[in-house]
């Protein structure tokens, strides 16, 4: 399908997709788009998973006056749903209300238009009407998936229908990996997709305790091993520069997200 973009003033338009579900494509959409904001981008994290919004709960802000599927329903400028984050992280959350379920997301696309910066836009995973009306909306998507089997086979399904809407496929970041025998290696998921792996973003504690204290590990533990990855993608897809602070296992060492688990761990060994 030929596919034309009419919307103007927007710099570029991400959407971070996937084929299965819970594989970390909200987690990547904060930590992505705080990541950029850090690194000097100016840059909007939106909600497109209009029917199971979460976006706004990993950021730990749940009321607003005006929320994506109202501005869309009222036909008002969405600029009225952007929020600044204490981090300085630009969003437009969705509404968790089930009222909102009927909201026709294939009004997303030219609401976007009145948004001057780049957006990062979190799907719902698969294939449905949402995640379409995303796809639609977007210059590029980067795929999120485990490294399986099965999660790989519905990927496939989204670089084919990407492939379809005329959308790039920028890359594969490959998330939640442990590094064992069981997984799929890179070079077979790039074998099997033929899409590059631009990022691998290991399996960390730290993301879930950052979940529960609300605040995205590249602000809560820059230090960690994710964060570093994630930063290494933000600067891969802005072209800033970003440098792994120095000494960081040392710092690590000595660090208190660090000094708590290991605290936590005497008392409380798993
Ligand atoms: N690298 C990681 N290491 C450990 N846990 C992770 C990692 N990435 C994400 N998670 C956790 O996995 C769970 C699902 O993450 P998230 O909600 O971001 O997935 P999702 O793809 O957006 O899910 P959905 O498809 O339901 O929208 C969360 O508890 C999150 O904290
Ligand atoms: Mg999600």
């Amino acid at each position: 399908m030929e596919r034309k973009n009419t919307i103007r003033y927007i710099k570029m338009i991400r959407g971070i997709l996937s084929g299965k579900g819970g594989v970390g494509k909200t987690t990547i959409t904060v930590n992505l788009g705080l990541a950029m904001h850090k690194l000097g981008e100016n840059v909007v994290v939106l909600d497109g998973d209009i029917k199971n919004p979460n976006l706004g709960l990993q950021l730990g802000i749940f009321n607003y006056n005006i929320t994506l599927q109202e501005a869309i329903e009222k036909q008002i400028s969405l600029l009225e749903a952007l929020y600044i984050h204490e981090t300085g992280l630009r969003f437009i959350p969705a509404h968790i209300s089930l009222k909102f379920l009927e909201t026709d997301a294939s009004k997303l696309r030219s609401s976007l238009k009145d948004i001057p910066y780049d957006l990062l836009i979190d799907s719902p995973p698969g294939l449905n009407k949402e995640s379409l009306a995303v796809l639609e909306c977007c210059d590029e998507i980067l795929i999120v998936s485990e490294p399986f089997l099965p999660d790989i086979t519905d990927c496939m399904k989204t670089i084919e229908m990407a492939r379809e809407f005329g959308v790039k496929v920028n890359g594969i970041i490959l998330n939640k990996v442990r590094d064992k025998d069981y997984e799929l290696k890179k070079e077979e998921i790039e074998g099997i997709t033929n899409i590059k792996i631009i990022s691998t973003i290991p399996f960390e504690e730290d993301i879930l305790k950052s979940l529960s204290l609300k605040n995205p590990i590249v602000n809560y533990y820059p230090l960690s091993k994710a964060s570093v990855c994630i930063f290494q993608l933000a600067s891969l897809l802005s072209g800033r520069k970003y440098k792994i602070p120095r000494f960081i296992e040392l710092r690590r060492l000595f660090s208190i997200q660090d000094i708590q688990s290991k605290f936590m761990k005497l008392f409380y060994p798993i």
